[in-house]
């Protein structure tokens, strides 16, 4: 395996520190190096520091001049719902002429809709649309995502989309991690209790003998999953030994974060209108936030979750886009560091540790990737701009430049 040799980037924006993940004033700290460099082996990153001590060490690595352009891990994207058929242009449209997320869904858009044209696809269909959306992932310098099922609600359609991010997995760069949530919405012609009777007694058992996923979530919401239905599903997951996240206090304060607190989840995500006994309860739990303020800021709400008083409570909190055809379509991370500063008010030092380092740990993945430091993986991304706070400042244009995963350039 060749060695590769960073140099001289404008600010290598390492993340070093403790090995967990970080809350406080610490999501502030980048650790950054001026002039930084980067030594990288075997996929793995060797060594990390000032230029010139990494060039003496060099040898005969290949030599990438990162002079002028900021370094980063490549960004963590831990909420996405990549293997959906169509797009959902009605429905973006219908919304700019006034109508709202549930009223559309009422109507026959929404979910339902992307369910139908899910379940006419092909996996070879599914899979040529996601391996498309994993390079747009790549192209904004993402090199992992979490991957929801959801879009089947039924036994073999759900297995269907965890097949097709089983062979995502094994044929794009994009690192993949998989969630089950076969609760995404009740399908027509099953009452609501039937529906979650066949999550709990015939999906998950097959999910998790085949191993497609390592977590289960739920969209918890009044209309979708109320709290006994989705503490029924998510503690049958839990004897299946999945990990929980959850998608709570969406569109109203339902209790959902203090489920996840309840359960022990690893995340509980959206949260646009939890509470400050959510947050407590958050807290005491270890649950970490994973905040998407693409989906508000698409369905032209101006209700983002108040990420200020999260991180002042002492939460990990992790950013992301829930890439979906409905609610959120981008790949976007630099889009969701512009959202998480001027909507959240997250400073850009905040952002990026909540959409690398938070958000690996968000996916157990904290030991492994999330920052630039010796023995982690050599998944990084370089930027064509000399600071990283340009990235949130400047929206609507790439600034990628390339993009690494496991030391092979993939951008
Ligand atoms: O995270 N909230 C539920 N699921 C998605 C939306 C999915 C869709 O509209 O297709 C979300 O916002
Ligand atoms: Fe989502």
């Amino acid at each position: 395996m060749k060695s590769l040799a960073v140099l001289h980037a404008s600010q290598l924006i390492t993340l070093s520190g403790p090995k967990r993940p970080r809350v406080g004033a610490e999501m502030s700290e980048l650790a950054i190096i001026r002039d930084g460099g980067m030594l990288i082996r075997n996929n793995r990153i060797e060594l990390v520091g000032p230029s010139d001590a990494i060039e003496r060490k060099a040898g005969n690595a290949e030599i990438i001049d990162a002079r002028g352009h900021v370094v980063l891990p490549g960004f963590i994207d831990a909420h996405t719902h990549l293997v959906f058929a169509g797009n959902r242009i009605d429905d973006f449209e219908r919304r700019a002429r006034g109508e709202t997320y549930e009223q559309i869904a009422k109507a026959g858009g929404g979910i339902w809709s992307t369910v139908e044209k899910t379940r006419a696809a092909s996996d070879l269909d599914l899979l040529a649309q996601a391996k498309k959306y994993a390079k747009w992932f790549l192209r904004c310098g993402t090199t992992t995502v979490e991957a929801k099922s959801g879009y089947g609600l039924t036994v073999d359609d759900e297995l269907k989309i965890l097949r097709v991010l089983r062979q995502l997995i094994q044929e794009a760069p994009l690192e993949v991690v998989p969630t089950f949530l076969g609760a995404h919405a009740v399908p027509r012609g099953i009452s609501p209790d039937e529906y979650v009777d066949l999550v709990t007694s015939e999906m998950l058992p097959r999910v998790a003998q085949q191993k497609l996923a390592e977590f289960c979530d739920v969209f918890c919401e009044p209309g979708y999953f109320d709290i006994v239905q989705s503490r029924k599903i998510l503690s049958g997951a839990k004897k299946f030994g999945l990990k929980l996240r959850i998608h709570a206090d969406q569109l109203s304060n339902s209790g959902g974060a203090k489920l996840a607190a309840e359960l022990e989840a690893t995340t509980a995500d959206h949260l646009e209108q939890t509470d400050e006994h959510g947050i407590a309860a958050m807290k005491s739990a270890g649950v970490q936030p994973v905040l998407l303020p693409g989906s508000v800021y698409a369905l032209g709400s101006s209700g983002y979750p108040h990420a200020r008083e999260m991180i002042a409570a002492g939460l990990a909190v992790a950013i992301a886009t829930d890439f979906n055809p409905g609610s959120s379509p981008t790949p976007s991370m630099p889009m969701i560091l512009a959202l998480a500063c001027t909507q959240m008010k997250m400073s850009p030092a905040e952002a990026i540790t909540a959409s690398t380092l938070n958000a690996a740990y968000s996916l157990n993945r904290g030991d492994k990737i999330g920052s630039l430091e010796a023995d982690k993986l050599a998944n990084f991304a370089i930027f064509d701009c000399e600071d990283y706070r340009e990235l949130a400042y400047w929206f609507g244009i790439p600034q990628t430049h390339s993009v690494y995963v496991k030391g092979e350039r993939v951008v």
